[in-house]
């Protein structure tokens, strides 16, 4: 297969491309680098079955062309990381919502049987049960807080999704991704919390852990998320909208600790307070029947196990 991964050179797009490479299936990158890094393609660009390409995911005519000949697109480019959200909400908003719409119209114009697309898991907002099924209302604040920027552009992007998959009869997975982990994460302010931790804790500094700590995600290591985000470009027929995540739900707090225990050297060093984000989901954790059934997804990598490894990871960096 012939595949077109946009957002290719951040974090989980870099893992898909070592996939799918691994496969044995050749791969278009495309990135502008805003969060991604081409060294996240190091061994990726070893192969002659990868071609990356600097591109801007608004720049439609240069998408429309990278798209020729593709069985499949995985679009996972898109401005994520929250401090984002209440940063530059207009450039998140406009990256997500216009940068989906030229990827589904490069998909529309070049007859691609398959998308993926990966949505979030804030999409759930304040998320009315937990674990949250696919089929859990979406429940915002009001529309004047910037929090939901991202989340509703990745709503929005679903609803295209939808109608790409009902206009052109390709198949189309909407994957409401829950927290990855693992190596190549961005560990400054920018990034996620795993990322953020590794980089303090390895410096001997203490990890700071917004509110009470008394929040909850649950965390999956990002092999087992790339292998569901494969699975479902082969297995979703019609437009289905699925969950890929991990069940076991841990507090900010337990995190912190866990990763402080594998830390060794640093044992002593205690989390820091710090200020919760406005608006910020006080519990997050997955409902993955639906991806267990369809597309027989269940991640592998234990908690302890999978953060052994990323700050193995970042210890070769720092
Ligand atoms: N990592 C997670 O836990 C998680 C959770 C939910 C959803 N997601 C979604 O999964 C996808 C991948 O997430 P990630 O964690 O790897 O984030 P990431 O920021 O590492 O990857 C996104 C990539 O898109 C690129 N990009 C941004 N704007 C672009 C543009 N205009 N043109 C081309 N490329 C552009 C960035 O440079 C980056 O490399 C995103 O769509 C994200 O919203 C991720």
């Amino acid at each position: 297969m012939r595949a077109l991964v946009t957002g290719s050179a951040g974090f989980v797009g870099s893992h898909l491309v070592d996939l799918l490479l691994a496969d044995g299936h050749e791969v278009v990158g495309i990135d502008n680098l805003f969060r991604g890094s081409i060294a996240n393609h190091s061994d990726a660009l070893r192969s002659p079955r990868f071609c990356f390409n600097e591109c801007d995911v608004l720049d439609a005519p240069q998408v429309e062309r990278l798209a020729a000949g593709v069985e499949c697109v995985f679009h996972l480019a898109a401005i994520n990381g929250t401090k984002y959200f209440y940063e530059c909400p207009e450039l998140v908003m406009h990256t997500n919502v216009q940068g989906t719409e030229n990827v589904l119209r490069a998909a529309a114009v070049n007859h691609v049987k398959s998308v993926v697309f990966t949505s979030s898991s804030e999409v759930y907002g304040q998320p009315a049960v937990v674990p949250t099924p696919e089929d859990a209302p979406s429940v915002f604040e009001p529309s004047t807080s910037v929090r939901w920027s991202y989340a509703v552009s990745k709503l929005l992007d679903e609803h295209m999704c939808a109608a790409h998959s009902r206009q052109s009869g390709a198949n189309v997975a909407i994957l409401r991704l829950f927290n990855a982990y693992g190596p190549r994460q961005v560990s400054s302010s920018y990034g996620q919390v795993v990322g953020m931790f590794a980089e303090r804790l390895l410096r001997g500094k203490p990890p700071v852990v917004f509110g009470d700590g008394q929040q909850t995600r649950s965390f999956t290591y990002v092999e087992d998320m790339v292998r569901g985000i494969e699975l479902a470009s082969r297995r979703v027929s019609g437009c289905t909208v699925i969950n890929i995540g991990n069940s076991d739900e841990v507090t900010i707090t337990d995190l912190a600790l866990l990763m402080r225990s594998l830390v060794s050297e640093m044992g002593g060093v205690v989390p820091e307070p710090g200020q919760l984000y406005e608006h910020e989901p006080l519990r997050r954790c997955p409902d993955i029947s639906r991806a267990k059934k369809l597309l027989g997804y269940s991640p592998k990598v234990r908690l302890g196990e999978g953060l052994a490894m990323t700050l193995d990871w970042f210890r070769s960096r720092i």
